[in-house]
C-alpha cells in the first residue's frame, strides 16, 4: 500500500513509528550551486552510482524536487523502490523518502550550508520506520557506509564539472595543433590532446585515426576513459548518454550530439594536424 506522503515537506507525514538510525556530516570541496544540481539530478543514480542503482526512470520531476522508480543492484537489481525527492529550498534541506518498496516510509534528511565559494557542508539524518533499536544501529551504520561512498562519488562529479566549467572554451574557430609525424601520432594513441575547443580524444579506431571532444555535452562529464565499444561509440560515466566517435552523433535515442567534430589532416610532409571544418 503506498503512503500518501507525496511532496510533504514535514517530518514523518503518516504518523510511522520512527527512529532515527543515523546520522553523516561532511564537507565538500563544492559549491552550493554544484551541489543542489546534484540533488536535482536523478538521471545519475544508475551510472554515476552503478553499485548502487541499476536503473531510475522518472515518475514526475518540477522545482518541487522529483521522484523516480528505481532498482537496485547486484543481487538487488530486481528490487524496485520507488523514491520522492522533496526539497525545502527555503530551509536549506530536503528528504527523500522510499514510497514503495521493500522499507517504504524511510526518510533521509539533509541539509547543505555553504562554508565557502567551494565548499559545503552536508548534514545526513536517517529516519527509519518499524525497527527495533538495534535493527536501526544495524540499519543505520550500512546506510553511513552506503552515503560515505555516494557523497565520494557525488563529490567527484561535482569538481571535475566546476573544473571543465572553469575551463570553457570559448574560441569558435579553434587553432589546429600539430600533433607531429603520422607515424609517431599513429604509435602514441590513444592520448588526448588540449585544444581551444577543450580537451579531444585521438585513438585509433579499426586503422582509422579518429578525433571526438572528450567533454559530454550533456554536463561535461569525462569521455576519456573508456574504449568505444564494439559499435564505435562511447558512454559518460555520469548519466550514460552514448555517442558515436565517428559521426559524433547520439547512440541512445536522447538526441545529444558531441558538436563539431575535429578531424585528423596529415599534409605533405606526414606531419599529423587536428583541424575543424571551417
Ligand atoms: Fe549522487
Amino acid at each position: 500500500m503506498p503512503l500518501r506522503q507525496t511532496n510533504a515537506l514535514s517530518e514523518n507525514p503518516n504518523g510511522l513509528p520512527m527512529r532515527v538510525a543515523g546520522r553523516y556530516t561532511r564537507v565538500i570541496g563544492a559549491s552550493i550551486a554544484r551541489a543542489w544540481e546534484n540533488v536535482r539530478d536523478w538521471e545519475h543514480l544508475p551510472w554515476l552510482h552503478a553499485d548502487s542503482f541499476s536503473d531510475c526512470r522518472l515518475d514526475e520531476e518540477g522545482d518541487w524536487g522529483w521522484r523516480a522508480v528505481t532498482k537496485g543492484a547486484g543481487t538487488a537489481a530486481a528490487q524496485e523502490t520507488v523514491i520522492e525527492l522533496a526539497i525545502d529550498a527555503a530551509a536549506s534541506r530536503y528528504v527523500s523518502r522510499t514510497l514503495e518498496g521493500s522499507l517504504p516510509g524511510v526518510e533521509i534528511w539533509t541539509r547543505l550550508t555553504k562554508l565557502d565559494t567551494h565548499e559545503t557542508r552536508v548534514e545526513v539524518e536517517f529516519h527509519l520506520p518499524h525497527l527495533t533499536e538495534a535493527q536501526a544501529d544495524k540499519a543505520g551504520a550500512g546506510l553511513v557506509r552506503l552515503y560515505t561512498k555516494l557523497w565520494d562519488e557525488d563529490e567527484a562529479m561535482m569538481i571535475a564539472r566546476q573544473k571543465a566549467l572553469d575551463a570553457r572554451a570559448t574560441s569558435r574557430n579553434p587553432a589546429p595543433v600539430a600533433l607531429g609525424t603520422a607515424r609517431d601520432l599513429s604509435a602514441s594513441l590513444p592520448r588526448l590532446v588540449e585544444s581551444d575547443a577543450g580537451p579531444i580524444r585521438l585513438i585509433k579506431l579499426g586503422d582509422e585515426m579518429r578525433a571526438y571532444p572528450a567533454r559530454c555535452p550533456h554536463l561535461k562529464g569525462p569521455l576519456q576513459f573508456a574504449e568505444p565499444d564494439a559499435a564505435g561509440c562511447v558512454t559518460c560515466p555520469w548519466h550514460g548518454y552514448r555517442f558515436d566517435v565517428t559521426s559524433g552523433l547520439s547512440a541512445d535515442g536522447r538526441g545529444l550530439s558531441l558538436g563539431v567534430m575535429p578531424k585528423i589532416s596529415i599534409d605533405e610532409q606526414q606531419e599529423a594536424w587536428l583541424v575543424w571544418p571551417q
